[in-house]
């Protein structure tokens, strides 16, 4: 699918357990900005529901799972992020929701650029006509 991809990072366990280091432009295909992690998340509440301009982020399980909806303007798909050694990588003018997070859920995001709230799309309508803009 355009615009998403999962990205599979090296863990470094020993008999302490297990280690996972993330480089922005080695182990995530852009440099990283910006930070940020939802926690917390209050049993049956969905999250997202936007899509970006131009920002890239990495979102990662780190405990607990929740599930990715991504959707292109074309096609819908659902990804269950479950693993702290897997990233989803989520590109430009993608809409996204978050469903399904379980109560123990971290979801750590790793993002190209600073918060940037004119960088968002939080309307469906304007983001599928905005696709259909870029395909002309
Ligand atoms: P929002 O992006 O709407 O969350 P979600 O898409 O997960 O539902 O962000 C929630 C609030 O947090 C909103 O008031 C903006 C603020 N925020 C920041 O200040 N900085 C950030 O990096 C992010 C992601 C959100």
């Amino acid at each position: 699918m355009l615009g998403s991809d999962l990205v599979k990072f090296d863990i470094r366990g020993d008999e302490r357990g297990s280690l996972v280091a993330v480089e922005g432009g080695n182990d995530v295909p852009f440099d990283i900005a910006r930070v940020y992690y939802v926690f917390g998340t209050v049993e049956g509440v969905s999250r997202g529901f936007h899509a970006h301009r131009n920002l890239r982020q990495v979102a990662i399980a780190v405990q607990g799972s929740c599930t990715m909806l991504l959707d292109d303007g074309h096609d819908r798909r659902s990804v269950h992020l479950d693993d702290p050694s897997v990233g989803l990588h989520i590109g430009p003018m993608t809409w996204r929701e978050m469903h399904d997070f379980t109560p123990d859920c971290v979801l750590l995001v790793l993002a190209n650029q600073p918060y940037d709230e004119s960088d968002y799309i939080r309307v469906y309508e304007e983001f599928t006509a905005a696709i259909e803009t870029l395909a002309r």
